[in-house]
């Protein structure tokens, strides 16, 4: 049984025959507040880029768990320039690399890093049963039609939130592009200026594509 539980923003979780990932593990400063770091004890971290809501506690986490840190390059070195005892395997856009639960692709992601010189980036994991593509922070590119292309996607984890990333209708129109099975909407009403209903993103998709979008609240859980 897999599990992927969301935490608000762009942080999840994906339990996976007893080994845990956690996606931009945002958790001490959530408002959701649905965890705290000593709470959750991840195998590996994934993090997309340097800003706040998605770096969150991912050196405190690494260190408390000995987690593999998998990013890019630059937010690699930045990690262990915070602490050189954090284990980290920096990837970067375009490669794909083979670890013990699946294989990870790195995806673009039209976003600021962050970090000086870095870039934001997005994850496709694939798992033995089902592939889960986390977006990330980004805008719409028309280049989402070749994520699924490889390796059909059976959950997607995309912004809505607008302001900072997609809104309601081009992430719809991501959902279209991508293909995906499942859509499940995050990066929204974490602050006033990212405020959406999730069921009129719902609605878009259902007019332009066949996928089926779930909404979870922070603290819910979907079976992947
Ligand atoms: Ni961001
Ligand atoms: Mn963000």
């Amino acid at each position: 049984m897999n599990q992927l539980r969301f935490y608000g923003q762009a942080c999840f979780t994906l339990e996976y025959n007893g080994t845990t990932l956690i996606f931009d593990p945002y958790l001490s400063a959530n408002p959701a507040k649905v965890a705290m770091p000593e709470d959750v004890h991840p195998d590996y971290i994934l993090v997309t880029h340097g800003h706040a809501d998605h770096l969150g506690d991912t050196v405190a986490l690494a260190k408390a768990n000995d987690a593999l840190v998998i990013t890019t390059a630059e937010m690699g070195r930045y990690l262990t320039a915070q602490d050189s005892a954090i284990r980290v395997e920096p990837m970067h856009i375009g490669g794909k690399w083979a670890f013990p639960f699946g294989t990870v692709r790195i995806t673009p992601a039209l976003h600021g890093a962050g970090i000086p010189g870095g870039v934001a980036c997005g994850f496709v994991v694939e798992l033995e049963e089902c592939t889960v593509y986390f977006a990330g922070d980004t805008a719409l590119f028309s280049d989402m039609k070749l994520i699924g292309r490889r390796k059909a996607i059976d959950v997607a984890l995309l912004p809505i939130g607008d302001r900072f990333t997609m809104g309601p209708e081009d992430a719809a129109e991501a959902a279209a592009l991508l293909g995906a099975k499942t859509i499940i909407p995050m990066h929204y009403n974490g602050n006033p200026r990212t405020q959406q209903d999730p069921y009129y993103f719902a609605s878009l998709v259902k007019k332009c594509c066949d996928a089926d979008v779930v909404i979870l609240n922070p603290g819910e859980s979907y079976q992947v």
